[in-house]
């Protein structure tokens, strides 16, 4: 048989496979653009991002509060979280301003030092437990479901101080006993989110030192954060689950997930895709939902560290009972989506020379069709989406996803952001088809973000809202973007019109992840 005649007969099995399975399995139905009736929309926020009143009525310092107020250089503009949107004082008209939207849920967080001003529980600001009642009070007004994130970066400064922060595992139980207290106090949450985005939580603070506590360890105590993070996240929900099993609210971290196309189809671009993409959030999803490191990590940091001559690896190893206990504990999975980027296999790099970049050892491009918004900070790429869904799918099982994040930046020149309203209905039409057509069971969305807010390294330059805060007003005054009138209208009717992209993306100006302009090599 010639080869061609061997691929054209098996193509037609597969697509004999493809008709006989589709038929077979209920609930695979075309994309009508129609969202379900159970399926929830809803925006998310986040404590240090909105809240300000830094050190209003009893809350302590965290140490995003010293990180930006030490080295004003370390964010775009030199900004911090001082006041930020001022939600502290303004989160009824918040609240309303999501109710406004048609949502259903409200996603924020808990600052930790407002709460408990040293960190440790011996210390309780009521004035602090008592605004977290208030903001809880006003969603349920509205009917909406509170979506609480117990750790969203903002470590109480005075645990830094003690020494106690993600490469001590002494942070299990102080975070272990906060997390307690917020269950015993807040039973009106709807849901949980344990940690936000671990992946970037030590990234960030502790790799590339561009976030908080500003630690630079490429490849080592980014590592130990890793570690910890997980086996913090699993020793709440244990917790939870055994002192709590009267509550009935979900819970699970939320992991960061690019999707990453391979750069060509060799086996070599294929295995490079696939590495950056355990990587990324198969470093936290493996053990949570398999068990233990994912193997090629696991073997990957292994082989460098060996080669370097160290006695163990890098990454520290679970034990067998760790791998145990770690392994169920989230009730649905959380993912924060923005980015899709192209993988290409990388030759070795020298073995002393250390970081997460050479362990990993992919090369990460973007492709010069899709879209790069303000700066590099995301790219516009809708079947991304879908095929992250997928992605996680196949690897770790059909559990119920949420996307606790989704959504778009750009410079905030202007109100009229035509722009999101195309960017939300072409990936919300992907996540449809994801739903639909091959049967992930995707069943809400949180957008990033309410209000434009504090963006990290970013500062006040980076625009996520579907409402424009203007910051230089002393009164932060909320004013409705377009998109508003979009999600107004999605909420109300339900319905997007999926059956072609819903706009022609305009050919892109092409930045690399620093937001510098880059030159497109022909592939
Ligand atoms: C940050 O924390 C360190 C350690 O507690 C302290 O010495 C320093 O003064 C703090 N910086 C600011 C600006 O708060
Ligand atoms: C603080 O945590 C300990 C357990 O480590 C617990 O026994 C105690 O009740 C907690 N106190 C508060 C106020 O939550
Ligand atoms: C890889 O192969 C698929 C299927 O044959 C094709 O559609 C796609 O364009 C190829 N991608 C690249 C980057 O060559
Ligand atoms: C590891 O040790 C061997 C033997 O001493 C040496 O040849 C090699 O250069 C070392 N490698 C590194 C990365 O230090
Ligand atoms: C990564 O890819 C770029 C563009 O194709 C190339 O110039 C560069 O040498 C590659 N880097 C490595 C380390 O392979
Ligand atoms: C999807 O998840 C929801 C919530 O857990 C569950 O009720 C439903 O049965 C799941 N659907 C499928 C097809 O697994
Ligand atoms: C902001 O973005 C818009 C749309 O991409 C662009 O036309 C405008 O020049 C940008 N303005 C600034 C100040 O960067
Ligand atoms: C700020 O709010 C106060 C009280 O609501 C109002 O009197 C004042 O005019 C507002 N200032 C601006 C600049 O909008």
């Amino acid at each position: 048989m010639s080869q061609l005649t061997k691929t054209a007969e098996c193509l037609l099995v597969i697509f004999l496979v493809g008709i006989v399975a589709g038929d077979r399995q209920p609930g695979f139905h075309k994309n009508t653009g129609i969202f379900p009736k159970d399926f929830l929309f809803g925006v998310a926020t986040s404590a240090y991002q909105i809240e300000g009143a830094w050190n209003e009525d009893g809350k302590g310092p965290s140490i995003w509060d010293n990180f930006t107020h030490s080295d004003p250089s370390v964010i775009i503009d030199g900004s911090n979280a001082d006041v930020a949107c001022d939600s502290y004082h303004k989160y009824k008209e918040d609240v309303a301003l999501a109710y406004n939207l048609g949502v259903k849920m409200y996603r924020f967080s808990f600052s930790w030092s407002r709460i408990f001003p040293t960190g440790y529980n011996t210390t309780i600001n009521h004035k602090g437990v008592q605004y977290y009642k208030n903001l809880l009070k006003e969603i349920l007004k509205y009917g909406m479901i509170p979506m609480g994130t117990i750790y969203h970066w903002d470590l109480p400064q005075n645990l830094m101080d003690d020494g106690i922060h993600w490469t001590n595992p002494a942070i299990i139980d102080v975070m272990v006993d906060f997390s307690r207290f917020l269950f015993k106090t807040y039973p009106e949450v709807g849901m949980w989110i344990t940690l936000n985005e671990p992946h970037w939580l030590c990234r960030l603070g502790y790799s590339l030192g561009k976030g908080a506590p500003g630690i630079t360890s490429n490849g080592k105590d980014e590592y130990k954060c890793t570690y910890l993070a997980v086996k913090t996240h699993a020793a709440i929900y244990r917790m939870y689950k055994k002192e709590f099993p009267h509550y009935k609210a979900k819970m699970a971290p939320s992991v960061d997930c690019l999707w990453i196309e391979p750069l060509t189809n060799s086996t070599e671009d294929q295995a490079a895709a696939e590495r950056q993409r355990q990587f990324e959030c198969g470093l936290y999803f493996n053990p949570i939902y398999v068990g233990d490191w994912p193997k090629v990590v696991k073997d990957r940091i292994h082989l460098r560290s060996m080669a370097a001559n160290l006695t163990k690896s890098r990454l520290p190893s679970f034990t067998p009972e760790e791998i145990k206990f770690i392994r169920g504990t989230a009730d649905y999975i959380a993912l924060n989506h923005y980015f899709t980027t192209l993988a290409a296999d990388m030759v070795e790099a020298p073995f002393h020379e250390t970081s997460y970049e050479h362990d990993k050892g992919v090369n990460i491009s973007l492709d010069p069709t899709w879209i790069v918004q303000d700066n590099g900070r995301n790219t516009i790429v809708p079947f991304g989406v879908r095929k992250v869904l997928n992605w996680i799918k196949d690897h770790y099982g059909n559990h119920e996803i949420i996307l606790t994040e989704i959504g778009m930046t750009e410079n905030g020149t202007t109100l009229e952001d035509d722009i999101r309203a195309a960017f939300y209905t072409d990936y919300f039409c992907n996540i449809l088809s994801a739903r639909y057509e091959d049967g992930v069971n995707v069943t809400g969305i949180t957008a990033w973000s309410l209000m434009d807010n504090f963006e990290w390294m970013s500062g006040y330059t980076s625009h996520f809202g579907l409402y424009y805060v203007n910051f230089k007003d002393p009164n932060r005054t909320r004013i409705p973007k377009k998109s508003v009138k979009f999600f107004q209208k999605l909420t109300k009717t339900r319905k997007l019109k999926c059956d072609k992209p819903s706009r022609k993306w305009p050919h892109p100006v092409q930045f690399n992840m620093k937001g510098k302009p880059i030159k497109w090599k022909k592939h």
